[in-house]
């Protein structure tokens, strides 16, 4: 048989696939709680919304079933424009690119704007997804550190000192402002303000990632990064994943006419178009008007979990454990004392306690995060939420014993 990677391109020594996703695999077996996949809880797909919709789809016209044009179809483009207009940023139709999820989104950013070796600042711990996309392009990735109001805008611009004594500019940043994934935390108004001075200062780019912002549980709206920016240096990306259905596969970009017009060209070797298909189902859950109503089931549901979840850590966990505590989104992060790596409990906690989650390490660049762990209270029922996290807080306090 031939070895094929005898002719593989050079960038593939370069691309990494996700060892999250490798992980699932050890992690979602039955009988197993696990708060490693961080997907939306299956039970909240509004099926007879879908079932409805699809129904009724072709009765009038067959744009669903047709190739449609590359920038995604006009009726949902238009919707989106008016949808990120009423939440601060002011666009019309030709400003929005649909994407298949925000996942191609970031693909596509990249094969736009990285040269091999080009610098991208990205969060410490960052979404792999967004991370792995970078590295496909042979971006180099340099992490900012991260607190609980989002990244930490003093280190990155004593960072960004340095890089430009030595005639180094990062092309862009890459930031899930809300309720980030991987550890919940959402970036601070002020910080929003500051990471923006910082862009102008030094001449780069923000990519603002926000697939999980409608998803949240407090009263306080956020402005978008988007929103403050009055240049186009933003580039905001949404998406229907959480907030309707991720088999749906649908995403958007929001960026100036002529970044669209260029994400178009490079969408269009892709993969022609996304999904008519899906585009005309995530346009009619907007236009009945379901679509805001379900997201607001949503928030109930999940708020629920965030709840159980957190309860539960401040009742079993040991006091040398730390977490977040988001506000919206679908995760928690925990840091355990430095002496405990979160890789080498993982088989032991799915062995001996049947409890999962995703180790730390993954998410970062620098080779640090051993002691920390995500936990998605997205999909696990509120009863398994509790218990897991007792499982999961014995096989701390064990480890915790060996080390004393
Ligand atoms: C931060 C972030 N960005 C992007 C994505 C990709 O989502 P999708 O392609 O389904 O829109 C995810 C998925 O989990 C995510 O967590």
């Amino acid at each position: 048989m031939l070895q094929m990677e005898r002719y593989y391109a050079e960038r593939v020594g370069h691309m990494q696939g996700s060892d999250i996703r490798d992980a699932f695999k050890l992690t979602e077996q039955p009988g197993i709680i696990s708060f490693a996949g961080g997907f939306p809880a299956p039970e909240s797909f509004p099926i007879p919304l879908i079932e409805r919709l699809l129904a009724g789809m072709f009765k009038s016209d067959y744009s669903g079933l047709q190739y449609g044009p590359t920038e995604g179809l006009e009726d949902l483009r238009h919707e989106i424009a008016l949808m990120m207009t009423a939440e601060g940023v002011a666009c019309d139709a030709q400003n929005i690119l649909i994407t298949n999820g925000s996942q191609q989104a970031l693909d596509l950013i990249c094969k736009v704007f990285l040269d091999p070796g080009d610098i991208v600042l990205v969060e410490e711990p960052g979404y792999v997804g967004g991370l792995n996309a970078i590295g496909n392009y042979q971006g180099q990735k340099v992490g900012i550190p991260m607190d609980d109001e989002g990244l930490r805008i003093d280190i990155m611009a004593n960072r960004l000192k340095e890089m430009a004594s030595k005639g180094q500019r990062p092309k862009f940043i890459y930031t899930v402002s809300n309720f980030q994934n991987p550890t919940g935390v959402s970036l601070s108004v002020s910080r929003r303000r500051g990471l923006l001075d910082l862009a102008r200062e030094y001449d780069f780019l923000i990519l603002e990632d926000n697939p999980y912002g409608k998803i949240s549980f407090g009263q306080e709206t956020v402005p978008h990064i988007k929103t403050i920016d009055d240049e186009g240096r933003v580039i905001y990306l949404g998406s229907f994943s959480k907030i309707l259905i991720p088999g749906v596969r649908i995403g958007w970009v929001v960026a100036s006419k002529e970044l669209i017009r260029q994400l178009t060209v490079a969408k269009q070797g892709t993969d022609l178009c996304s999904s008519s298909l899906g585009m005309k189902l995530v346009v009619e859950s907007i236009l009945s008007g379901e679509l805001e109503a379900h997201v607001e089931s949503l928030k109930v549901l999940y708020r629920r979990r965030r709840d159980v979840m957190l309860q539960a850590l401040a009742r079993y966990m040991p006091r040398e454990v730390h977490w977040t505590r988001p506000q919206g989104g679908f995760f928690v992060w925990l840091r355990l004392p430095s002496y405990i790596d979160s890789k080498d409990m993982l088989p032991v906690a799915v062995a001996e306690e049947k409890v999962a989650y995703v180790s730390g390490q993954g998410f970062h660049v620098d080779g640090t995060g051993h002691n920390t762990i995500r936990l998605a209270y997205s999909q696990a029922s509120e009863e398994n939420i509790e218990e897991g996290i007792r499982r999961l807080a014995s096989v701390i306090r064990r480890r915790l014993e060996v080390a004393m």
